[in-house]
C-alpha cells in the first residue's frame, strides 16, 4: 500500500460491506453524518482513509475511491462488542450527550478500546509518509492522537470531535478520564463543533493534567502546545441542492404528498433511532396536540423516519420497543382507516428519496435532546430550493448556533414544543420565506468544503493541505460519479441486519 501525505482516520470507512440480494458482497455508502460529510471532500483529494469496513473477521481488500486510498482495519466480534458497542457507544456516547441515558462503565471495555485504538494508530503510521498530516475523527478514536505521536513524532496530527464534549462535572465521572484526555491532547489541533466544548476541555486540562489552558490553547507540563477551537461541520450543499432540483425529485415530492392524502400540512422528522434524538418527547407533543384537538389527523400528517442504529446495544433495543409501542398507541387511538396519525418509516432511503421527503415537508421537526451538529437540519435547508417550509430546531443541536432563523425550541419542555410546533405550522409564508432565505444564505458560505478548509488551514497554515480541496460548491457532481462506481447508495439495510442480535 502506498504512503500518503494526508491520512484520515475514522471508525467507519465510507464503504460498508452489504450483501447483494443474491448473497454476493457489494460495497455501499456507509450510513451516518461523519462519513457522508468527509466522503464528499476526500474522494477528490489524494489521501488515504483508515477505518473499519463494518463487519468482523479479516479486513477486506477494498478498491480506491477516486483518488482516495482505503486502508481497512479488522475487528473481531469481541472487539466490536468491547470497543464499538461497549466503550464508544455505551460509555462515551451517553456521557457526551448529557447522560440522557446512564453511561455504563466496564473495565474490560476500556482494555479493548485501548487495543483497538492502538491498532488504528499502527495502521495509520504504516500509510503516512514522512511529515504527513493525519486527521483523526471522533470519540471512537480518542487515544489515537497520543499513540500516533509515540509511534511517529514526525507527523502533524489533528483531531476532530463530531459529538459534543461534556461539561467537566460529567466528564469527571469517567473512570479513565486522565488517560482519555491525554490521548486526545496528543494532537496538535483539537477541533470541536461548538466553542463551549473547547472551554470544557481547557478547564479539564488545567484540573487533571496541570496544564496552562485557555479556550484556544493548552500548554502541557512538558511544554508541548495543543491548539483548540470550534469548526462547525456542514454538508455537501451543492449535492443536496442539485438533487432537490431534479425533475424526478420534484415529481416524487408531489407524489408523496398525494400518497399522504393531500393534507394541509406535513410534519417530517428524520433521525437515526437514537435516544439522543428526542423522538419520545416529540411523540408526546404530537399525541397531546391530537388529544386536545389542536391538530386533526386529516389535515396534519406526521412522517417519522427512524432508521435503526446500534441495534445490539440494550438501550437502543429498548428505545425501539418504546417508540414502536407509542407510535402504535397513537395510531390506534387517533388514526382511521386510510388515515394514519403517524407514518413511521424504519428504513434507509437513498439521497434522492430523502431530498423528495425534505421537499414535501411543511415543517421539519429536528428536536434532539443533545446533538453535536445535526446534519439533517442543514440538509432540509439545502433541499428547499423553493425557499419555503419551516424548521423547528432544538437549542441543544450544534446547528442551532448557525441556523438562528429556525424556530428554536427546548425539546425537554413538552408544552413549549407544542406551542412552537403550532407557531411554525401557522406562520405567515412571507416570514417563512425570510427565515429560509437567511438560513440558505448562511449555508451557501458554510458548506463541507469550507469546513475542511478552515480546519486544515488551522492545522497547517502554509496552505499545503487546504490547497488540495476542491472549491466550495464543487463537491456534489463528482461525488455522485465515484459513489456510483463503488455502487454506493445510501443504505444501511445489510449492515443493520448484521448488527441485529440473533433471534
Ligand atoms: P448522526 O450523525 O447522529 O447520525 P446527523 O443528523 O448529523 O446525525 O446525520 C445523519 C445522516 O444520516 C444524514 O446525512 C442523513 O441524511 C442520514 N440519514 C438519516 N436517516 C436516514 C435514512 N433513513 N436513510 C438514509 N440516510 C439517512
Ligand atoms: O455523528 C456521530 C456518529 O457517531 C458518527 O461518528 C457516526 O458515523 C454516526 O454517528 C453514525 O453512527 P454509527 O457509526 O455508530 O452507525
Amino acid at each position: 500500500m502506498r504512503q500518503s501525505s494526508l491520512v484520515v482516520v475514522a471508525n467507519r470507512l465510507p464503504l460498508d460491506d452489504n450483501a447483494a440480494p443474491d448473497g454476493a458482497c457489494e460495497w455501499r455508502r456507509s450510513p451516518g453524518g461523519l462519513t457522508s460529510a468527509l466522503h464528499a471532500i476526500l474522494e477528490q483529494t489524494p489521501a488515504t482513509w483508515v477505518g473499519w469496513a463494518g463487519g468482523t473477521g479479516r479486513a477486506p481488500i477494498l478498491p480506491d475511491l477516486g483518488s482516495l486510498q482505503i486502508r481497512p482495519v479488522a475487528l473481531s466480534e469481541a472487539e466490536l462488542r468491547g470497543y464499538y458497542e461497549g466503550f464508544a457507544n455505551s460509555t462515551l456516547w451517553p456521557l457526551y450527550h448529557d447522560a440522557v441515558e446512564p453511561p455504563v462503565f466496564h473495565r474490560d471495555w476500556w482494555e479493548t478500546y485501548q487495543s483497538v485504538n492502538h491498532r488504528f494508530a499502527q495502521a495509520t503510521a504504516e500509510v503516512a509518509e514522512p511529515g504527513a498530516a493525519v486527521w483523526v475523527q471522533d470519540y471512537h478514536l480518542s487515544l489515537v492522537p497520543q499513540y500516533l505521536r509515540d509511534l511517529r513524532p514526525d507527523l502533524l496530527i489533528g483531531f476532530f470531535l463530531h459529538v459534543p464534549f461534556p461539561p467537566p462535572e460529567l466528564f469527571m465521572q469517567l473512570p479513565r478520564r486522565v488517560e482519555l484526555l491525554r490521548g486526545m491532547l496528543g494532537a496538535d489541533l483539537v477541533g470541536f463543533q461548538r466553542p463551549q466544548a473547547a472551554h470544557n476541555v481547557a478547564q479539564l486540562a488545567a484540573k487533571l493534567l496541570a496544564a496552562q489552558a485557555t479556550d484556544d490553547q493548552i500548554t502541557l507540563p512538558d511544554a508541548r502546545v495543543v491548539r483548540t477551537g470550534a469548526f462547525p461541520v456542514s454538508i455537501d450543499v451543492a449535492e443536496m441542492q442539485s438533487l432537490a432540483r431534479r425533475p424526478a425529485v420534484v415529481s416524487r415530492a408531489r407524489q408523496l404528498r398525494h400518497d399522504l392524502g393531500e393534507p394541509r400540512r406535513v410534519l417530517l422528522s428524520v433521525d437515526r433511532l437514537d435516544y439522543t434524538k428526542g423522538i419520545e418527547h416529540r411523540l408526546t407533543a404530537y399525541s397531546e396536540l391530537l388529544r386536545d384537538g389542536r391538530i386533526k389527523v386529516r389535515d396534519t400528517v406526521v412522517v417519522q423516519v427512524a432508521v435503526p442504529s446500534r441495534e445490539r446495544v440494550d438501550s437502543y433495543r429498548s428505545l425501539r420497543d418504546r417508540i414502536e409501542g407509542e407510535v402504535g398507541r397513537i395510531n390506534g387511538e387517533y388514526g382511521r382507516v386510510g388515515e394514519a396519525a403517524i407514518h413511521y418509516l424504519n428504513q434507509p432511503f437513498d439521497r434522492a428519496e430523502l431530498a423528495a421527503l425534505y421537499r414535501t415537508a411543511d415543517v421539519m421537526v429536528v428536536t434532539p435532546l443533545r446533538d453535536g451538529m445535526n446534519l439533517v437540519a442543514k440538509e432540509f435547508v439545502a433541499a428547499r430550493e423553493d425557499v419555503a417550509g419551516a424548521l423547528v430546531l432544538s437549542e441543544f443541536a450544534g446547528a442551532a448556533d448557525e441556523l438562528q432563523h429556525a424556530f428554536l425550541v427546548n425539546p425537554h419542555d413538552v408544552d413549549g414544543l407544542k406551542e412552537t410546533l403550532l407557531c411554525a405550522m401557522r406562520a405567515d409564508p412571507a416570514d417563512l420565506r425570510a427565515r429560509m432565505g437567511a438560513m440558505r444564505e448562511h449555508l451557501r458560505g458554510h458548506d463541507i468544503i469550507a469546513w475542511a478548509r478552515a480546519y486544515l488551514t488551522a492545522l497547517d497554515d502554509s496552505g499545503r493541505l487546504a490547497d488540495r480541496l476542491p472549491a466550495s460548491g464543487a463537491a456534489g457532481p463528482k461525488s455522485r460519479g465515484v459513489a456510483a462506481k463503488a455502487r454506493a447508495v445510501a443504505s444501511r439495510s445489510r449492515s443493520v441486519a448484521r448488527r441485529r442480535p440473533p433471534a
